[in-house]
């Protein structure tokens, strides 16, 4: 196969917004109990946070990541989880049908993410509860001092303010297995109001309004229109969630997946800039792709068995292939970087995540860990509109598939170019041909190549070295010319100075 690619500095769409390499930590399966916390595990620290699941995702240079829900965050009563955790109360968590011990919560997550380097992207109630309860969380988290709330974090040893400036207003409040689902309209009126209360406690935070949960969802894009008519001018971002999987166990079809991902990344920016018009407003809304992955396992939850706690669920075990689609949407959210400015790969830990932990026991790292820790690493800077030319292929809902997927970012400031590729073929490997033209006298750097000969390869606590990268990729550089070899089926990451 054979492929070209066309770069020019000039060519700009935007510079990355770190945030888009976010990620997701919910009260949902094993990923707060067993995952960050464990405190009977070995490296737990006295907060009982494990210090090795923190090296494993300081390493992906996380800048986001959003709590404490996902679902679970319709059903919170975020007073529960603050204060003396002695005195805390057990909950029936009727998001995952579990009970919640409430021995983390925002203190504790706040702390944690302090450890990791992160800031946090709160999520309040808009399912059982409303503008009281958000308002009273951003007094409690943000403000200062000497008011009933914020005194009450003082006296839970939490001095200094937490300043959480990126808020969710709810989640997913388009699905009926939501905790208190709305229509368009019921949410988009009490997204507005509590939005503008929680303003005027904070003024400097910034509120994401739900979009829909899916763009298969039969509401969709009707949803964004209602639900950013009554809240424009209160929010900052609209929410995207997007979920792909193989259970089709189609391959090339699940790689095409991106297209979709772009299409409905294209659509929901359309959606804003037409409420944009109609209002006559000069605020271009943003985009926060505030969950996306492989879900393999949807829609098999263990929630028959009630009423355990931090059951496991959704323990995805991801394939290389996964790694590859992985790889296609990172590509795909970097194209969009003018407006996707936020994006949290959901989640982090043990439910549907790159790292994988054991109670009280080992830690292994996924297929999926490698691409998300090279974009997240190497993908900072501008991304330039990158023209691409490739042999194409049909899958079920697309035509022309390139096999090649690829874009590439400039760091100005380090002066160096890297070029995130995907060879989607299975069976060929590709020549690709990159013309640097306004770069100059150009250097390579190195070549990391994600690959096996198993398509279904994976990473497990027996075998946790089964797929890894290495930089034997074949590159060659030449007076602003880039030839570069990507194998069958592989992730590769040309890096360039
Ligand atoms: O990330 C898992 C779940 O997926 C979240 O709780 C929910 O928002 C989405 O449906």
């Amino acid at each position: 196969l054979q492929s070209k690619m066309l770069i020019d500095k000039d060519f700009q769409i935007a510079e990355v917004d770190p945030r888009v390499y976010g990620s997701f930590i919910e009260h949902l399966g094993r990923a707060v109990y067993g995952g960050i916390y464990d405190p009977g595990h070995p490296t737990a620290d006295a907060q009982g946070f494990r210090q090795d699941a923190i090296e494993a995702i300081k390493a992906l240079n996380v800048p986001i990541v959003r709590y404490p829900g996902g679902n679970f965050v319709s059903g919170y009563n975020w007073e529960d989880g603050v204060g003396p955790v002695a005195e805390r109360k057990r909950r029936l968590e009727l998001a995952w049908w579990t009970i919640e011990t409430n021995a983390v919560g925002t203190n504790e997550f706040a702390d944690w993410a302090k450890l990791v380097g992160t800031e946090v992207m709160m999520a309040v109630n808009l399912g059982t509860r409303g503008i009281d309860a958000a308002r009273n969380l951003v007094e409690y988290c943000n403000h200062p001092s000497g008011t009933y709330w914020s005194d009450l974090r003082v006296s839970h040893g939490y001095k200094d303010p937490h300043k959480f400036k990126t808020w969710c207003l709810g989640n997913e409040m388009d699905g009926p297995w939501q905790i208190g689902a709305m229509t368009a309209h019921e949410y988009g009126r009490i997204a507005n109001e509590t939005a503008k209360a929680m303003k005027w406690v904070d003024k400097d935070i910034e509120l994401v309004a739900c979009g829909s949960s899916s763009s298969g969802m039969s509401t969709f894009a009707d949803w964004e229109a209602t639900v950013l008519d009554l809240t424009y001018d209160n929010v900052d971002y609209l929410s995207l969630h997007q979920y792909y999987n193989n259970n089709k166990d189609n391959t090339y079809d699940f790689l095409a997946t991106s297209l979709d991902l772009d299409q409905f990344i294209d659509s929901v920016a359309s959606i804003c800039d037409f409420v944009q018009a109609k209002k006559r407003s000069k605020k271009k809304l943003m985009l926060s792709l505030d969950e996306w992955n492989v879900w393999n396992s949807i829609g098999t939850s263990r929630m028959e068995e009630r009423w355990q706690i931090a059951p496991p669920e959704f323990e995805d075990v991801y394939t290389h292939e996964d790694a590859l689609a992985v790889g296609c949407y990172l590509i795909t959210i970097l194209k969009h970087a003018d407006r996707v400015k936020m994006a949290c790969l959901a989640q982090l830990i043990n439910t549907i995540a790159p790292i994988m932990t054991e109670n009280n026991g080992a830690i292994w790292l996924q297929t999926t860990y490698y691409p998300f820790l090279h974009a997240s690493n190497f993908g900072r800077g501008t991304v330039l509109r990158s023209i691409t030319n490739s042999p194409k292929y049909d899958s079920k809902e697309f035509t022309d598939v390139p096999y090649l997927e690829a874009i590439s970012v400039h760091d100005e400031e380090n002066g160096t170019i890297t070029i995130f590729a995907v060879n989607r073929h299975l069976d060929e490997s590709m020549e690709l041909n990159v013309d640097l033209r306004s770069f100059g006298e150009t250097t390579f750097v190195e070549h990391i190549v994600l690959e096996s000969n198993d398509i279904k390869a994976t990473n497990t606590k027996q075998n946790p070295h089964n797929v890894l990268p290495h930089n034997g990729g074949h590159t060659t550089v030449d007076q602003g010319k880039v030839q570069a070899v990507l194998n069958k089926a592989s992730w590769n990451v040309i890096r360039l100075k």
